[in-house]
C-alpha cells in the first residue's frame, strides 16, 4: 500500500484513456472513445478527435476516480502519453496532465505510447521477463521492439514502412464492404474462409530487416477483387479476408520471432489493437511453442489504446527512480521510441 497511486492519461489518437494503478495494481482503466463519431468518416477525423478529448477529459477522470475508490487529492504522481500520436490530440492529454500536476503539486511524466503499450502487460502477467521482445500492432503503428528493461530506453528493431497493420485491416475491410474499423469484421469473416484460398503477397518478409510493409498486400487485395468484379465473378469474402489476414500475421510472426531468435530473447509479447486478431494469436502461439519462446498477450482491453498503460509505465518510472518531466514537456507527434 505504500507504493503510489498514479494516474495515467491517453489521448493520443480517437481513446480518453484515463487508468489508476498502484505498484502493478489496476483499480480503473475508463475510457471515452470518439470512434463513432469518426466511423462514417471511414477513418479517425483528427480534429474531431481534440475536441471529443476536450469534451471527456474532467468527467472520465472523475469516473476513473469513482471508479478506483479514490479522491484526486490521493493521487501521488500523474503520467501522460506525450507521443507519438495526433498532435492536437496529444496536446489536450499533456495540457491536462500539467495542470493537474500542478494543481495537485504532485511529478509528472511524459510517457511514449510505445513503451506505454509494453509495460500494461505487467497488470495482467507480473513483471516482464527482460529482455523481451515487443511486436505493436495497431491502427497507428506496427513496431518490432528490444525491450532491455522498461526503466531502461526501448530500442527499436523496426516498424513499418508504409501502412500499418491495423490499417492495411481497415483499407481491406472497406475493399470487402465490411465496415470500419474493419480489423475485428475480417477476423469474424475469415474463420468461415480458407487462408490458403488466394496467394496475396508477403511484402518484405525475407529482406533480411525488423521492418514491414502492407500497402502492397492491400493494393493486391484491391486489384484482385476489381479484376474478379470486371469479369463477372463473384468474391467469397471469407476467402479473400482469410488469406489477407494470413499474409499479414505470417509476416510479423515469422519477423517476431526472427528477431527473438537474433537477440536470444525467450519472451514475446503482442501488444495493440490488433493483438485482438485470433489468428494472430494462434499462429504466434504455435510458432512460439515451436521455438521455445513464452508468448505474452494482455487481455483485449489493455491491448487497445488506454489509460491504465500509460499508469503502469508511470509506475514503474516512479519505482525506478526516474526524475519526472518538466512542466514545459511539449505534446511530441513524431516521439521517437
Ligand atoms: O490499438 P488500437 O485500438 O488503436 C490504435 O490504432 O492505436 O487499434 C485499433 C486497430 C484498428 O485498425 C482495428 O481494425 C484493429 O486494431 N483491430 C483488429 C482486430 N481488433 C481490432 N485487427 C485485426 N483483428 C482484430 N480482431
Ligand atoms: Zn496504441
Amino acid at each position: 500500500a505504500d507504493e503510489p497511486l498514479v494516474l495515467g492519461i491517453e489521448t493520443s489518437c480517437d481513446e480518453t484513456g484515463i487508468g489508476i494503478v498502484r505498484g502493478h495494481t489496476l483499480l480503473a482503466n475508463t475510457i471515452a472513445s470518439s470512434m463513432e463519431e469518426h466511423a462514417r468518416f471511414g477513418g479517425v477525423v483528427p480534429e474531431v478527435a481534440s475536441r471529443a478529448h476536450l469534451e471527456a477529459m474532467t468527467p472520465t477522470i472523475e469516473s476513473a476516480l469513482a471508479t478506483a475508490g479514490v479522491k484526486l487529492t490521493d493521487i501521488d504522481a500523474i503520467a501522460v502519453t506525450a507521443g507519438p500520436g495526433l498532435a492536437g490530440a496529444l496536446l489536450v492529454g499533456v495540457a491536462a496532465a500539467k495542470a493537474y500536476s500542478l494543481g495537485l503539486g504532485v511529478p509528472l511524466y511524459g510517457v511514449n505510447h510505445l513503451a506505454a503499450h509494453v509495460a500494461v502487460d505487467q497488470l495482467e502477467h507480473g513483471p516482464l521477463p527482460k529482455p523481451c521482445i515487443a511486436l505493436l500492432v495497431s491502427g497507428g503503428h506496427s513496431s518490432l521492439l528490444l525491450v532491455p528493461d522498461v526503466s531502461e530506453d526501448v530500442i527499436s528493431l523496426g516498424s513499418t514502412v508504409d501502412d500499418a497493420a491495423g490499417e492495411a485491416f481497415d483499407k481491406v475491410a472497406r475493399v470487402l464492404g465490411l465496415p470500419f474499423p474493419g480489423g475485428p469484421h475480417i477476423d469474424k469473416a475469415a474463420v468461415q474462409g480458407s487462408g490458403t484460398a488466394v496467394a496475396f503477397p508477403r511484402g518484405k518478409i525475407d529482406d533480411g530487416t525488423f521492418d514491414f510493409s502492407f500497402s502492397g498486400l492491400k493494393t493486391a487485395v484491391a486489384r484482385w477483387v476489381e479484376a474478379r468484379e470486371a469479369s463477372g465473378q463473384s468474391i467469397h469474402v471469407p476467402d479473400v479476408a482469410a488469406s489477407f489476414q494470413e499474409a499479414v500475421v505470417d509476416v510479423l510472426t515469422r519477423k517476431a520471432l526472427q528477431a527473438c531468435k537474433k537477440y536470444g530473447v525467450h519472451d514475446l509479447l503482442i501488444g495493440g489493437g490488433v493483438a485482438a486478431n485470433s489468428r494472430l494469436r494462434a499462429l504466434a502461439q504455435e510458432r512460439c511453442d515451436k521455438a521455445g519462446v513464452r508468448l505474452r498477450v494482455p487481455r483485449p482491453g489493455l491491448c487497445t489504446d488506454n489509460g491504465a498503460m500509460v499508469a503502469t509505465l508511470g509506475s514503474d518510472l516512479v519505482a525506478a527512480g526516474i526524475a519526472p518531466s518538466s512542466l514545459e514537456i511539449p505534446a511530441d507527434s513524431s516521439l521517437p521510441i
